[in-house]
């Protein structure tokens, strides 16, 4: 059984795509054991609560100093001993002593096909913006482990998704979401869980 542990810091549409995976047999063999948010008022929470799953909270503002945030974020990951850690929509950089202590056993899912549109600054609607305003045909979504940089590990799956005439930043992240994102992350897990990817 692997048994993964998602960050999360907003609405938590992937940690849902993961979660109806598992429901649906997309994913077979793994448990999410822990979700992790660094904001409260994450709805990604509440998902977690109605499917009944441990959530905690590990907000930076409860802390005096990054230091002692990053090591209580560290904490809740290490108590719930996952073999896998996946970043869903989590803004927050980690501390290099968990990407070394969790070396290629941490992936994320980034809303743009690496290398573009990525890297510090590019998170959520601005990846889209940033696609828009280049005139790209085409985007997609990345799942990658995590190294030491910002979306700069080692790609693990991608898939392509077209830009229509039009498109605004909402309906392509939108378009995105639905078409890559909510498909190669409950894949990349699945292959994880059955060996087809190796980690660690
Ligand atoms: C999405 O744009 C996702 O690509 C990025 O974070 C945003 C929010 O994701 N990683 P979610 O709805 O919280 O999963």
């Amino acid at each position: 059984m692997l048994k993964i542990a998602v960050c999360v810091s907003g609405g938590g549409t992937n940690l849902q795509a993961i979660i109806d995976a598992i429901a649906d047999g997309r994913i077979k063999n793994t448990e999410i054991v822990r979700v992790i948010s660094n904001k409260k008022d994450a709805y990604a929470l509440e998902r977690a609560a109605k499917a009944g799953i441990d959530a905690v909270a590990v907000a930076r503002g409860d802390y005096p100093d990054k230091e002692s945030f990053q090591d209580a974020l560290i904490s809740a990951v290490d108590e719930a001993a996952p073999d896998l850690v996946v970043l869903a929509g989590f803004l927050v950089v980690l501390p290099e002593k968990m990407v070394a202590k969790y070396n290629r056993r941490i992936i994320n899912i980034h809303p743009s096909l690496i290398p573009s549109f990525c890297g510090d600054g590019f998170y959520g609607l601005r990846v889209h913006e940033a696609a828009l305003a280049r005139g790209v045909k085409v985007t997609g979504a990345t799942v990658h482990f995590v190294d030491e940089g910002t979306d700069t590990g080692p790609i693990i799956k991608q898939k392509a998704v077209e830009i229509l005439e039009g498109d605004t930043p909402e309906v392509l992240q939108k378009r995105v979401m639905e078409q890559a994102e909510w498909k190669i992350l409950p894949a990349t897990i699945n292959e994880i869980a059955a060996g087809k990817i190796k980690i660690g």
